[in-house]
């Protein structure tokens, strides 16, 4: 199957048939939300990319994770296939990012493909149905794996007034959700990342954490442009008002090392494009902030790892770095829907190699190396 959609179909809708990014993305959530409904596609797409190993299961947040390799926000902003993820072997999902009002986005063309770079831009501006719909969708789902939301602000609200537009979304959806992300990274609503600024973000986490009393896990993702200082502050920050954790990292705005130099749909050099990158470009410098927020914290504060991850030697570096999670999006879309699968049989192998008794003992682990050299 891996060799079908690597060989044959990627080859077909990426060239061969150019297809608009979007409109494919489009098109796949259709398919996933009709399948979603459908107990008996749902265990036919399971026995295919489903994987099952204790050894990479770990308790976390009062949650049950059965493996480590999580769907990142972005894909399924509305919910409409929240029941089809783990089909896919993926231990956890998060949907969004939802904000407050039903937003359409920045104008398309809005998503393009950096093949050469293994990569993605996306300027798509938080497109969504609004909170209040995403609530009436997960009222009908049943329980599965592990549900992050991920909110972001509405554009029509003022920056200044962000933290009763976050607090707005999260009331509606607390009840639904596993665990939540405050969303400050996206490069892709104006003014979004300076609530990354400690005296911007505290109102903000302040409003909800009062609001949420210790009952749901609650994380702030970052960008991977942040200076080394300004995560620490973040981290901080996280410490004072117990965040379950930090999601590193969103997409990057910078622009170099990149051999894609033009985007065809637009005749634009690649540096007059808005938006930001994920994939490949992104790997190296999600995991040195994944290991800073570490070493910050002696491992203290949960991470989610995110950005590049396309295989199983992408993930394990994450993990060892100190991710207890790690989450994948553009991977997926280039390795196609056994990526999972082979993810979660080469961390296994690598437990194995390592001779650690679980996934747990492997999280941080390079720096224990480190330490004792
Ligand atoms: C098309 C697209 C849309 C995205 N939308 C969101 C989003 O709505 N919220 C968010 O927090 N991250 C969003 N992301 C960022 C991803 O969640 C992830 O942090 C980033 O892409 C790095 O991971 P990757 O290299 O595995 O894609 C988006 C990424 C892509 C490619």
């Amino acid at each position: 199957m891996s060799d079908f959609y690597r060989s044959i179909l990627r080859p077909v809708l990426f060239s061969g048939l150019n297809a608009d990014p979007e409109w494919l993305h489009v098109q796949t959530l259709r398919s996933l939300s009709w399948i979603n409904s459908s107990d008996w596609l749902r265990s036919r797409l399971n026995h295919l990319y489903g994987f099952d190993s204790p050894r990479l299961s770990q308790s976390l947040w009062g949650l049950t994770f059965a493996n480590p390799i999580g769907l990142a926000a972005g894909f399924d902003k509305d919910g409409v296939a929240a029941n089809v993820w783990s089909s896919f072997g993926f231990g956890f999902a998060e949907l969004g990012t939802v904000t407050f009002h039903a937003q359409p986005g920045n104008p398309q063309p809005r998503l393009f493909r950096l093949v050469e770079d293994l990569a993605a831009l996306n300027r798509m501006g938080f497109n969504n149905q609004g909170a209040a719909s995403l609530q009436s969708r997960l009222e009908q789902r049943s329980k599965g794996i592990p549900i992050g939301i991920n909110l972001g602000k509405s554009k029509i609200t003022p920056l200044e007034a962000a933290a009763e537009d976050y607090l707005g979304s999260f009331r509606l959806l607390k009840p639904l959700g596993d665990y939540f992300v405050v969303n400050v990274s996206s490069p892709n609503t104006p003014g979004l990342r300076s609530l990354q600024a400690t005296d911007q973000l505290e109102p903000i986490l302040s409003a909800l954490q009062t609001e949420n009393q210790s009952e749901k896990p609650l994380l702030v993702k970052i960008a991977p442009d942040l200076e080394f200082e300004d995560i620490a502050a973040i981290v901080d920050l996280a410490q004072r008002f117990q965040l379950s954790g930090i999601i590193a990292t969103n997409t990057t705005i910078r622009r170099d090392g990149l051999k894609t130099q033009m985007i065809p749909a637009t005749r634009k050099p690649i540096t007059e494009e808005a938006g930001g990158i994920s994939g490949a470009p992104v790997r190296e410098r999600s995991t040195e902030v994944i290991r800073a927020i570490w070493k910050q914290t002696r491992g203290s504060l949960p991470i989610v790892g995110v950005g590049g991850v396309f295989s199983a030697e992408d993930a394990w570096e994450k993990i060892t770095a100190g991710a207890s999670l790690v989450q994948v999006y553009t991977g997926w879309i280039y390795e196609g829907p056994t990526m999972v699968k082979r993810i979660l049989q080469g961390l296994e192998e690598r437990l194995e190699q390592s001779g650690f008794e679980s996934l747990q003992a492997a999280i941080g682990s390079s720096h224990n190396l480190a330490i004792k050299e």
